[in-house]
């Protein structure tokens, strides 16, 4: 136990150290010097250097910067969003092209509303819906610091989006169905690590951008906080304390050494997330990565209370008969599948997602896996629209969720109704 712990702290030491070595190499700032000449009171030299972190926190400079060897700050990296490509502009004090002539209310205005100086509506892509809820303390902070840094004048049409979403006021329309501004309310139930995880992970950190899934418009799914979602061709996986589909098994330690290194003994960051281990967590201490793994951990899973039905149940019965006759030729009897050819049914995380859609969907319209080079011939998962009635498909789909060790909500004849009335008028 003891040897346990002794490694784990040296990893998280050795961790800390180069840490801090990377982040004052590569901290595009002014040096102490410098500010020290500039006659800065003790108490605005502090605030930057706590703006200097909370910049960190907030992962600006990933976006802001350029990744084809801009400055720091300058803007001018496409950012994706789910209707096309939005410049990041620059946030350097440059006066004519970055934000040198801004108050500090109409910077706290841009990050909290998403309005930009001159009233324009700024695109979700800059994640105000997020740092509406940091403290305004901390917004100044952040101010004081990008005050500091390196004016570039580099001019940013950030506009690249194709109608209709260029419309700006369309902005509007957005904000009112899925921003909701106001600060973090801390929980006076739970402790102060628990509340400062909280407050990081839903406020700078904005985890839930790429965690949360997302409405057809790109708005946060808030009932569904951080249970997954696809973007920019990856997929950001379930981070809830879900004990199947989340981070549940995972110890608070594994999060910090995770979120602190990018790999422990689960995972290793790729994609989006290596860039925000790198650029963000990696360079945080171990107090507040622990704070947030404590408050990640305390998020309930999507269906804790959910038990599988009984094999005697009617439902899965009536399921497992029409299994049996129409799907296990391919899925096989017992739900495995055959690898690279027909997916495994069992022990399958999509199976057992809280929502049926996409499964239902599957039933109804069948499916064509990608024919890849390796695989030419893709298989392909048959439509049962005209064989199987709603109660048929509500009866086969509850079975496959709760056979095998499998565990999810039972699927209603009424929600196949709507979904196949769905795509019929869907075309395709
Ligand atoms: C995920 C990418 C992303 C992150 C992270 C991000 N921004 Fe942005 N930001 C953008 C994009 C894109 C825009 C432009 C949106 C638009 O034009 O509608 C923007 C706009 C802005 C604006 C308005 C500038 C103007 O000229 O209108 C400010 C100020 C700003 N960001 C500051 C920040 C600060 C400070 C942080 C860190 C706390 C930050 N941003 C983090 C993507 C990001
Ligand atoms: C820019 C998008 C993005 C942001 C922001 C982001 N993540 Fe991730 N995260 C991902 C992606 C994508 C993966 C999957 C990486 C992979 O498959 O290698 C991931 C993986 C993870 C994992 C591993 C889960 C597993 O089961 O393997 C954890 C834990 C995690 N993120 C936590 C966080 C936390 C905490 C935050 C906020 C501090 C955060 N992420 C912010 C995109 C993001
Ligand atoms: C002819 C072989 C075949 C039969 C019969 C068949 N499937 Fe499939 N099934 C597939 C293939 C191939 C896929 C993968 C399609 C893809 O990649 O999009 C698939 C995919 C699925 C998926 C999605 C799995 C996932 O992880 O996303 C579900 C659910 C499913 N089938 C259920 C059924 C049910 C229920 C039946 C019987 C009513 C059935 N299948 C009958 C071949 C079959």
């Amino acid at each position: 136990m003891r040897k346990l712990f002794g490694g784990l702290s040296i990893v998280l030491l050795i961790g800390a150290t180069t840490i801090a070595g990377a982040l004052y190499a590569t901290q595009p700032t002014m040096p102490h010097g410098a500010m020290a000449q500039m006659h800065v009171s003790e108490q605005s030299f502090s605030q930057v250097e706590r703006g200097r972190y909370l910049t960190t926190v907030g992962d600006c400079a990933a976006c802001h910067t350029d990744t084809q060897g801009g400055a720091p700050f300058g803007g001018g990296r496409a950012i994706e969003t789910p209707f096309g490509l939005v410049l990041a502009p620059n946030i350097t004090p440059d006066r004519e092209t970055g934000i040198g002539g801004w108050s500090d209310a109409e910077f706290a205005n841009a990050l909290q509303h998403g309005v930009s100086k001159d009233g324009h509506m700024l695109y979700p892509a800059m994640p105000y819906v997020y740092y509406t809820k940091a403290h305004r303390s901390d917004i100044n902070a952040i101010r004081a610091y990008l005050s500091t840094v390196t004016p570039v004048h580099n001019k940013v049409v950030a506009n690249q989006l194709p109608f209709p979403f260029n419309i700006r006021l369309a902005m509007r329309a957005w904000n009112a169905l899925y921003f909701r501004a106001g600060g973090f309310q801390q929980d006076t139930a739970q402790n102060a690590d628990w509340n400062r995880g909280a407050y990081l992970v839903q406020s700078l950190e904005h985890c839930g951008a790429c965690h949360t899934p997302k409405s057809v418009l790109g708005g946060d799914k808030t009932s569904e906080a951080f249970q997954g979602y696809a973007i920019q061709g990856w997929f950001a996986p379930n981070i809830t304390g879900d004990m199947r589909r989340g981070i549940g098994t995972w110890s608070v330690d594994d999060i910090v050494v995770y979120l602190q290194t990018g790999h422990n003994k689960q995972a290793a960051a790729s994609g989006p997330m290596a860039e925000e281990v790198d650029q963000s967590s990696s360079r945080m201490p171990v107090d507040d990565l622990r704070a947030m793994a404590v408050y990640l951990k305390s998020i309930p899973g999507q269906d804790d209370s959910v038990k599988p039905l009984d094999a005697s149940d009617p439902m899965m019965q009536a399921g497992r008969a029409i299994y049996d006759d129409s799907c296990a030729a391919c899925h096989k009897t017992n739900g495995a599948g055959i690898a690279g050819l027909f997916p495994t049914l069992r022990a399958a995380p999509a199976v057992q997602s809280r929502e049926a859609t996409s499964l239902m969907r599957v039933v109804l319209d069948g499916a064509k896996s990608a024919a890849t080079d390796k695989a030419p011939t893709g298989a392909a998962m048959p439509s049962y629209a005209w064989q199987l009635d709603d109660a048929q498909v509500a009866a086969v789909l509850t079975y496959i969720r709760n056979a095998w060790g499998n565990q999810a909500p039972a699927v209603s004849a009424s929600e196949v109704a709507s979904m196949r009335a769905n795509l019929m008028t869907q075309p395709n």
